[in-house]
């Protein structure tokens, strides 16, 4: 077969399943779950760099729902989100077609009602390969999550004001860690082996301080695809809606670790605790295929790290009697931000006025950090989602291409996004005269 023959893009087509059914999290521990086709997460969707992805969603929830592709530069009305699309009403189908054209690790997820539905199982990995990837002996998609849990495995319902305030001041963690939708699972790898694991964040507000029990891992790319070379970490703190990708191994014959969470400082101080996914054993080994070359990828900076900011963002705190608290963007909740222009570069400083962390997310396109508290970071990776600590100041930089149209940035603690902390903005094509009525809801607050 000639090689044009084998790369040539194709349409990759799934169909999707919103409906409740009973997940069983391990042996006799039954949730009602939210998922698709019936399982948690929902079915890693697999394309190719440049292929179409043809997803038909149906929606069997009793209520509406819409899906985003979190990380796929598409085109806005392919976004899933209520600025672009009405939501899939229960019982209707809705056709999402795009291209992927960047190799990488990507989610899908609700985003509607989301700190429910995501809660409870709406949510998914979208993986896009490159025939340029380094060669694993195999790969394997992990995605984290925590769901809480009431001693019967139900869901809990936020009952009295005083948890109402909790977790839409600090967000849901729960109780039950889970990996792939299972608790406490035992993985096995040969000795020898060297294995691709994409991790994914999937929790509506835990961070994972990520470890292999210690053990050296590479990160050798995130959100946006690859690094230029490998790092190596022994930990990594993964904000929710975040990915890492790490060569794992090789490891010795005998071994046992854990995939965990390591204790760390959180919001406010409070005290994070060591959260066990799932244990790993070793066993006897077998001969490696697995390469990682030195270099993966070529990243060109988008700006200096002195480029001075074109827009300013706070992430701020009000209080609201109703909901214990409302997350604010610009002193808005869930406001219109100033559009921008296709091909001006944008140079974004956004600043934490508050006391906790919050990953702040941007739809659709990626960025690169050029500062976290005046300190440039040690390498360049393209971004989507960056964790923003406590009364700290990112400044990112983005290029807008020629995607017009309705798009969003948020923080991705879910809790936070559902009370305010999220704004819209046009992405405006400046040869064409913008169309979009947006001049009624700039200014314009809920
Ligand atoms: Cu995963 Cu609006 O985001
Ligand atoms: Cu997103
Ligand atoms: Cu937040």
């Amino acid at each position: 077969m000639d090689k044009t023959m084998e790369t040539a893009p194709n349409t990759v087509v799934y169909h999707l399943e919103a409906s409740e059914f009973g997940w069983d999290i391990a042996p006799g521990k039954t949730v009602p779950a939210w998922g698709f086709n019936r399982q948690v997460p929902g079915p890693v969707l697999k394309a190719k760099k440049g292929d179409t992805l043809v997803v038909r969603v149906k929606n069997n929830l009793l209520e509406p729902t819409i899906v985003h592709w979190h990380g796929i530069r598409l085109p806005a009305v392919m976004d899933g989100t209520g600025d672009v699309q009405a939501p899939i009403q229960p019982g209707e189908e809705f056709e999402y077609r795009f291209v992927v054209p960047d190799a990488g690790t990507f989610w899908y997820h609700s985003h509607a009602n989301e700190a429910v539905q995501i809660e409870r199982g709406l949510y998914g990995a979208l993986i896009v390969e490159d025939a340029a990837d380094p060669v694993f002996d195999r790969e394997r998609v992990m995605v984290l999550d925590d769901m809480k849990l009431t001693g019967d495995n139900t869901f809990t319902q936020p009952g009295w004001i005083v948890e109402r305030w909790v977790e839409s001041h600090m967000g849901r963690e729960g109780n039950t860690m889970l990996l792939n939708g299972l608790e406490a699972q035992a993985l096995d790898l040969p000795a020898g082996h060297t294995e691709r694991w994409r991790f994914i964040n999937a929790s509506s507000a835990r961070y994972v301080l990520l470890s292999l029990g210690g053990h050296p891992f590479q990160m050798i790319g995130t959100d946006g695809g690859l690094l230029e070379t490998p790092r190596t970490l022994t930990e990594f703190l993964l904000s929710p809606g975040e990915r890492i990708d790490v060569a794992a191994g090789p490891f010795a014959e005998g071994e046992t670790f854990s995939i965990e969470s390591r204790p760390f400082l959180g919001s406010h101080g409070s005290k994070k605790n060591l959260e066990i996914y799932a244990s790993v054993q070793v066993g006897p080994a077998q001969p490696s295929r697995a390469f990682l070359p030195e270099k993966l990828n070529a990243i060109t900076a988008l700006a200096p790290q002195d480029a001075p900011a074109t827009r300013r963002i706070e992430f701020s705190l009000g209080l609201s009697l109703k909901k214990g608290a409302d997350f604010l963007i610009n002193g808005h909740r869930h406001g219109l931000d100033q559009p921008v222009m296709v091909g001006a570069l944008q140079v974004w400083e956004i600043r934490n006025r508050t006391r906790m962390h919050h990953p702040f997310h941007l739809h659709g396109f990626f960025f690169q950090v050029l500062e976290l508290n005046g300190q440039a970071p040690e390498f360049l990776a393209w971004k989507d989602t960056f964790n923003i600590p406590p009364s700290g100041t990112l400044k990112i930089a983005w290029m807008p291409d020629n995607r017009p149209g309705m798009w969003m940035y948020h923080c991705h603690v879910l809790e936070h996004h559902a009370t305010g902390m999220m704004a819209s903005f046009e992405v405006i094509d400046g040869s064409e005269p913008s169309e979009k009525a947006h001049s009624d809801r700039v200014g314009h607050c809920h």
